[in-house]
């Protein structure tokens, strides 16, 4: 599948200024120091790609929501983090617009990069200013911009999308990457297709589960969103979190897999059937597994159970192609971190099945437990919410901005067969 706007392969940028907006959104540990730089070390593609191109680089992202100018968010860290990387030198600009950035682009050296400021400093960013983005093209006098912040393409802000009507923009190699892979996955998967969902909240997943009843072969539920699958069905979940409001969107769901396989229901959508509980949430619970419907009262789910993780494990198995969105377990405890971990483990040791794995807290997870950083799996997402909404069939303001790649044309030669150019 082909990406269907320019990148930077196809225009001529070599020994040009490049203005490249990354998305830099760091978790922070408490101390202030990056504790993960995956999203840092996902960027560099472009960057090598532009640095041998002569390209003098700068470098535009967002970190955290400050209230304004706020120091614990400065990209400054971010900067340093990237020179590691590199081996080289970034030089950083304490700002983001105004001459002090003017300056500095112009005296760095022609092959260079230059980090300025967190864009969010400024209430201009999110309000998507036209007066904001033609700032930034001034202060760096960039020839081209660059798009390759995946994780904010869904965002309409002045660095995504005002800033594509002030300077020709292309997207980058992760962006292309990202779209392509995400894309082709949910347009055209190798079956089965399995999407995994898990995570808290039904709401915030909606669209991406509609477009699975659509697409996908199997989806299994998991996560405290299954208590919500379980109550909506009539199943006592004893004390286990359950998302008020959403019978009509999981009536709305459930007519959608009723039209698309009749009274196979419960065959496409996978509720567990038995649930990993504690009375209560810390890091001392002890797991105690239970079948559906025989919740006490005080009992909350935790983890999908051990048959239920077996379920996932068999689904899983026989699938070419998997999606998996939000953790199947409160991961962040040991104990209820089973079911992601062997879906994990499934995943990482079936090198044939194309795994996709969700961005955000999914991302978080999988990182941490994989000794290879993430390749273990096809592919795992730099983004939270555009990955979701990507997958949920939405356009994206920062990508639909960028500029067009010639379509093909389609002709049909001597031989009565049409072909494209
Ligand atoms: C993300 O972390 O999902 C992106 O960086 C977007 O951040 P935002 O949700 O604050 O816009």
């Amino acid at each position: 599948m082909s990406f269907f706007k320019l990148t930077i392969r196809d225009v001529p940028l070599d020994h040009q200024t490049v203005l490249v907006r990354t998305d830099y959104n760091v978790p922070l540990a408490t101390d202030g120091t990056i504790s993960d730089d995956f999203r840092i070390r996902a960027s560099l593609p472009t960057l090598h790609y532009l640095l041998d191109r002569g390209c003098k680089i700068v470098i535009i992202s967002h970190l955290g929501r400050p209230d304004g100018r706020d120091s614990a968010l400065s990209l400054e860290p971010v900067a340093l983090r990237l020179a590691q990387l590199l081996r080289r030198d970034v030089r950083f600009v304490d700002d983001t617009i105004g001459d002090r950035v003017y300056q500095a682009i112009k005296r760095a050296p022609k092959v260079s990069i230059t980090v300025l400021q967190n864009l969010r400093y400024y209430v201009d960013e999110e309000a998507d200013s036209h007066e904001f983005a033609k700032k930034i093209a001034k202060a760096t006098a960039a020839r081209y911009f660059v798009q390759d912040g995946f994780g904010v393409v869904h965002r309409a802000h002045a660095s995504t999308h005002a800033i594509t009507l002030c300077i020709p923009s292309v997207a980058g190699f992760l962006l292309e990457h990202e779209y392509t892979i995400i894309t082709g996955v949910m347009e055209s998967p190798k079956r089965p297709l399995v999407a995994v969902m898990g995570g808290a909240k039904v709401s915030d997943k909606i669209a991406v589960i509609q477009r699975f009843v659509k697409v996908a072969d199997k989806i299994i539920i998991g996560g405290a969103m299954a208590n919500t699958f379980l109550a909506y069905k009539g199943i006592s979940v004893g004390a286990s979190k359950v998302e008020e409001g959403q019978r009509d969107v999981l009536d709305s769901i459930y007519a959608a897999a009723r039209d698309k396989v009749g009274d196979k229901v419960d065959n496409l959508i996978i509720l567990p059937v038995d649930l990993a509980v504690a009375p209560s949430l810390s890091i001392d619970s002890q797991r105690r597994v239970v079948k559906v419907g025989n919740l006490e009262s005080d009992d909350i789910a935790l983890d999908i159970g051990d048959i239920s993780i077996e379920r996932v494990a068999k689904e899983v198995n026989k699938a070419l192609s998997v999606v998996w969105n939000g953790p199947l377990g409160y991961s962040e405890i040991p104990a209820f971190a089973h079911s992601s971990a062997r879906l994990a483990l499934v995943l990482a040791t079936q090198p044939k099945t194309t795994s996709i794995i969700g961005g955000g807290d999914t991302a978080d997870f999988v990182l941490k437990w994989d000794s290879k950083g993430g390749r273990s799996f096809t592919h795992v997402s730099t983004g939270g919410g555009a990955s979701l909404e990507l997958m949920a069939g939405d356009k994206l303001p920062g990508v639909e901005s960028l500029l067009d790649a010639p379509r093909q044309i389609e002709y049909t030669n001597s031989n009565n067969h049409k072909q494209y150019i």
